[in-house]
């Protein structure tokens, strides 16, 4: 739904004095500011960027709903996942589970209480939180121990996937990927621009200008129009980088919105950012920094190119609710809708499973392999995957 922004409340007009100072001080030193950088300064900028707030940003008072938020059975079925993966790989090893961006933790709380019922045996197993928020780091670790107490697996917070050494188990990240910067780029018809924002007294306004850097491999594709634009996160490729740097046996799971790069191209060549505040789409992403969520679609052709390039093999990608089918989300619906103690509830938790499948249509699953462990995870994977 796009409309008029709702009034800022007295925390978020500061955020957004605050940010706005920064972006068009940065600006004018530049000469240019480009979207990857606008994106990382509203987002995420000490003390005043986005995620800097001590409101949540999820939820029917937040901004927007991620799955966890629908129904903890999302998170079930994840975990039905990892103990796959695990028993895979060979069951009673260490096993580390890192999860980014987890938010406030309710995928966490949902994996690990999903953990706890359907396995008796969770020695080994350490749950990584990696939050950059520092509001929704402390929020995503009181509820995550809390969820793990019954399953007594350990929860720690860290700085980043691996900052302990090489490991083997799984990286988990829901909506990572598409709140990493991105560079906007604009095919003029001849050649690739970067799109970004100049200073003009003491306002942002949209501009575009020569490529700033080199964009990383791979090459850019001539689109069939002109006029065409295009999002790449090349900080997004570089996590998955290092991720695969780390990652000794196990799988990298990432579930995000997004598309492959030809239908971006063609379905969505105008670009795709999103600017969302209390649940509506703001017309312009400069409108409110610090006080709306930004995010892209993923550039999924541009992630999985990393990946390969980094050496992890892809043993699955594709339809986020058919993944959920694969990993055995009819099986936790019916065990639920079982437990339910009323008709009501049992309603709710059928719509809600009905919103998970078919509201989240845009959502895809990719797994990836580290090489050591691709023989073994292969035999995880669906026939038509
Ligand atoms: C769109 S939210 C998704 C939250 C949660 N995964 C969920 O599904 O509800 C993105 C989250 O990623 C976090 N994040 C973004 N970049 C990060 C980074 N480099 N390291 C750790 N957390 C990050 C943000 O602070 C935010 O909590």
């Amino acid at each position: 739904m796009e409309g008029v922004s709702p009034p800022l409340t007295a925390d978020e007009a500061r955020r957004v004095a605050a940010v706005e100072a920064r972006l068009v001080r940065e600006a004018a030193a530049q000469g240019f500011l480009p979207f990857d950088r606008f994106m990382e300064i509203s987002l995420y900028a000490e003390e005043i960027g986005y995620y800097a707030q001590e409101a949540d940003p999820f939820g029917p008072s937040g901004d927007f709903y991620t799955a966890p938020r629908v129904t903890p059975l999302f998170g079930w079925t994840v975990a039905d996942r990892i103990l796959a993966v695990r028993r895979a790989l060979g069951g009673d090893r260490p096993f580390e589970i890192y999860e980014v961006g987890p938010g406030d933790g309710g995928l966490a709380a949902s994996v690990l209480e999903g953990l706890t019922r359907q396995s008796s045996d969770l020695g080994g197993i350490t749950y990584h939180l990696i939050e950059r928020s520092a509001p929704l780091a402390r929020r995503a670790l009181a509820r995550a121990r809390a969820a793990a107490r019954d399953g007594n697996v350990p929860v720690v917070e860290d700085p980043a996937v691996g900052s302990d050494g090489p490991f083997e188990g799984i990286v988990l990240g829901n909506e990572f990927l598409d709140a990493q910067p991105a560079r906007r780029l604009h095919w003029t018809g001849t050649e690739w621009h970067e799109l970004g924002f100049r200073a003009q007294e003491k306002r942002l306004e949209p501009a575009e200008a020569p490529l700033i850097t080199t964009v990383p491999p791979p090459e850019l594709p001539t689109p069939p129009e002109p006029d065409t634009v295009l999002e790449i996160s090349p900080s997004a490729e570089g996590w998955v980088r290092s991720v695969a740097d780390h990652l000794v046996r196990g799988e990298l799971l990432l579930l995000d919105y997004g598309y492959d790069q030809p239908e971006l191209l063609s379905a969505h060549s105008k670009g795709t950012v999103a600017s969302v505040r209390r649940h509506r789409s703001m017309p312009r992403p400069e409108e409110a920094p610090g006080a709306s969520d930004l995010s892209i679609f993923v550039n999924f052709t541009r992630i999985r190119d990393a990946a390969r390039r980094a050496g992890l093999i892809e043993i699955a990608y594709g339809s986020q609710a058919g993944a959920l089918g694969d990993w055995g989300f009819a099986e936790e619906l019916a065990s639920a809708v079982k437990a339910a103690r009323s008709a009501e509830e049992e309603v709710r938790t059928r719509l809600a499973a009905k919103n998970l499948l078919f509201g989240f249509d845009r959502f895809r699953a990719l797994e990836l392999a580290a090489p050591s462990s691709s023989p073994a995870l292969s035999t995880l994977t669906r026939p038509d995957a």
